[in-house]
């Protein structure tokens, strides 16, 4: 559960410096229907750009942006790409619901909400004293750093040096520190020794995506939600919601999978990471080119009990997609070759590396269950090319520059030639063995107990499903905060 005990002096402090920097905060629900925010606020986010460091973009934490950089407001369904049978090779529809439209242009932004709002509400983090700190493997301590900033409080952004220089370039900008640790995507113990070097200075509040429960919260009831309402619109008679993919960052996105569980008993849930860092499946470890994901650890917020199948993708895949997405040699091949419309090319560019090993989960659940065209399998855009360019000119320096007949040969060997290789159908005994492996993180070394592991594992009532009820309790609090500060009265 997460703690919203009130420490009332620094909530007291926190509420007049919302009042000084104009500062409304958003509640679960507002995020999760849009259309009921107050009308005024709507009204000014017609003269605010996407990426503005503006506190009322803390209203445009949601999935249901108008795919607009500037003025935007919002719509009943979230941005979507839907990818053909054509570019799949599967019958089933794919429908990929995509992050580019949040500030930030990653809904990483709504998992560090998740965690920063309780403490902020409840006075835990007082904004007068605390640093926030965001460790991270890149967008979540973008999304903290730029939250942090609209809410007027500093923040220290903690990512692996080998990251995109994009993310670099952004965050010198909007963090108050940025340290670089050792490594590459893969290396988390350096991020978590990094962390509790930086706890000793008491002014330091860690907000470590991988074990705070506001993570699985927010992706819970607000991409959850959204992925129900995405299905809900456009699905045609007879058609099942299957299958829902996620590869696993923090596992925060997998708790989306929660909740289309319980609302569509029959959907199979997986979760993927890079074959080049085989932790779920084979306890591996290793260094990979997925930006975002797969840790060599099991978070502690991966509700492991309830997932049903891991799915490994070789990042040498997820790379070679990106060319072809995303140069014009690609695009014309997808035109010509396959016959795909202009529209939905350009929403090709809304796959960001995890977004296209996301996808490929996907085929690869649709290949293992043989899944028809009346089936439905969902997943998630975590971000987009946009943070990738950078990469894209490495590949072509790396390989020579892009052609037709290279995009057809990656088509063919990187998507329609996938098999269900390094893939399994989790059993019981199968999940009980990940879940174990998040001893040797979170109580040999980070200072959980096993009391707490076990009700992980034995206790969903009291853990899983408590968290995720949390939701309107925090809205109370927010609601509140909001009362106290008076801004919105005033705006
Ligand atoms: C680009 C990218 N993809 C995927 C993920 C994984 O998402 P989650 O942390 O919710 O598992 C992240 C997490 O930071 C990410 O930045």
């Amino acid at each position: 559960m997460i703690d919203l005990t009130i420490h009332q002096a620094a909530l007291e402090r926190n509420i007049q410096k919302a009042r000084e920097n104009k500062v409304v905060i958003p509640t679960i629900a507002q995020m999760e229907h849009p259309e009921t925010i107050p009308e005024k606020i709507q009204a000014k986010l017609k003269h605010v750009g996407l990426w503005d460091v503006d506190p009322l973009n803390l209203f445009r934490i949601t999935w249901k942006n108008e795919a607009k950089a500037f003025g935007g407001g919002y719509q009943a369904v979230p941005n979507y790409v839907e990818l053909p049978s054509s570019l799949t090779g599967v019958p089933c529809r794919i429908l990929a619901m995509a992050g580019k439209w949040f500030p930030t242009g990653c809904h990483k932004v709504g998992a560090s909400f998740g965690c920063l709002a309780p403490r902020l509400v409840t006075g835990q983090f007082d904004a007068t004293y605390h640093h926030a700190v965001w460790p991270s493997t890149g967008n979540y301590c973008r999304g903290g750093a730029f939250n942090s900033k609209l809410l007027a409080c500093d923040s220290v952004a903690i990512l692996p040096a080998e990251m995109s220089r994009e993310r670099f370039e952004w965050l010198s900008q909007i963090a108050g520190q940025v340290i670089a640790t050792p490594g590459c995507e893969s290396n988390v113990k350096e991020i978590f020794d990094k962390t509790w070097e930086l706890r000793q200075d008491p002014a330091m509040m860690i907000f470590n995506q991988f074990e705070e429960m506001g993570n699985p919260l927010w992706h819970y009831n607000v991409t959850g939600n959204a992925l129900a309402e995405l299905f809900e619109a456009v699905k045609r008679p007879g058609d099942n919601f299957a299958g829902a993919c996620f590869t696993s960052g923090s596992a925060g996105t997998l708790s989306a999978g929660d909740l289309l569980k319980e609302k569509y008993p029959q959907l199979k849930l997986a979760v993927g990471e890079a074959l080049q860092c085989p932790t779920i499946l084979e306890n591996g470890f290793g260094g990979h080119r997925i930006e975002g994901i797969g840790d060599k650890h099991i978070p502690w917020i991966h509700n492991v009990k309830n997932t049903d199948m891991a799915i490994a993708i070789d990042d040498e895949d997820s790379q070679r997609l990106l060319r072809l997405f995303n140069t014009p040699e690609g695009q014309q091949y997808l035109k010509e070759a396959l016959g795909l419309d202009t529209a939905l090319i350009e929403k090709l560019t809304w796959l960001g590396i995890s977004g296209i090993a996301n996808v490929l989960c996907c085929i690869k659940m649709a290949k293992y269950y043989e899944l028809t065209e009346h089936d439905v399998v969902a997943t998630v855009l975590t971000d987009s090319a946009d943070m990738y360019r950078s990469r894209i000119q490495e590949l072509n320096d790396l390989h020579g520059a892009y052609s037709l007949e290279e995009a057809r040969l990656d088509h063919a060997l990187h998507i329609l030639a996938l098999k269900t290789d390094s893939l399994l159908e989790l059993r019981y005994t199968d999940r009980k063995r990940i879940h174990n492996l998040k001893y040797y993180t979170w109580v040999e070394q980070q200072g959980r107990t096993v009391e707490e592991l076990n009700a992980l594992w034995y206790d969903t009532a009291g853990t899983w499903d408590a968290v995720h009820a949390q939701a309107a309790e925090l809205d109370a609090l927010i609601d509140a905060f909001n009362e106290a500060t008076g801004v919105l009265k005033t705006l």
